[in-house]
């Protein structure tokens, strides 16, 4: 079955992501990716017997493993699957469990979110930021360029705010801070929670 982008549980996210930018990055940009990656995948003759996520954690194995613009489409796939899924309408407060997580590795949960917006700053050019999971069941904060994706280099993503121009450009413009910021209030701890007891191994 071909891989289908995920439902929101939400229709708008104002103030924070304006309806504009939501409409356009989601029926646009992120079914774009879904669309292209389908259509290589078939090219490919692929049977669909794995997850995207099992695809993209041992894309070594396959033929495809060189096709930069399969890698892309996947990538931006499951960023932008990610990306959506941990977006909420309300606030949420941090569940228990991933506070003394994120304690355990950054001192406090504030502390957490500095890092994560002093680490995004540091991006150049389009990328994202991402809280993941690594081979030793440690969380690290990284960036990636373009469209690469954790799974790509053994990482769990667990959070990933997209840094690309599209996703913030038209409300925020240069404002990225603003933007990563803002985007605070409408993540789904429970979401990134669940990654992560999903994540460990
Ligand atoms: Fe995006």
């Amino acid at each position: 079955m071909e891989y289908e982008i995920i439902n929101l549980s939400y229709n708008s996210l104002e103030p924070v992501i304006d309806d504009k930018t939501l409409d356009l990055h989601y029926n646009g940009h992120y079914k774009n990716y879904t669309d292209k990656l389908n259509k290589l995948l078939k090219e490919s003759s692929y049977d669909y017997r794995y997850s995207p996520e099992e695809l993209a954690m041992n894309i070594n194995n396959f033929p495809f493993k060189n096709n930069s613009d399969l890698l892309f489409n996947l990538g931006g796939y499951l960023n932008h699957s990610l990306y959506f899924d941990h977006l909420i309408d309300s606030k949420v407060l941090v569940p228990e469990g991933l506070a003394k997580e994120l304690n355990k590795y950054f001192g406090s949960f504030d502390n957490f979110k500095n890092e994560f917006i002093n680490m995004a700053l540091e991006l150049k050019g389009s990328g994202w930021t991402f809280l993941v999971l690594d081979k030793n069941n440690k969380l690290r904060i990284i960036n990636l360029p373009n469209q690469d994706s954790p799974y790509f280099y053994g990482f769990i993503p667990l959070m990933g705010i997209d840094m690309w121009e599209h996703a913030y450009y038209i409300k925020y413009n240069l404002d990225k801070k603003k933007y990563l910021e803002n985007i605070f209030n409408i993540i789904d701890f429970n979401k990134v929670y669940r990654n992560f007891l999903n994540a460990k191994r």
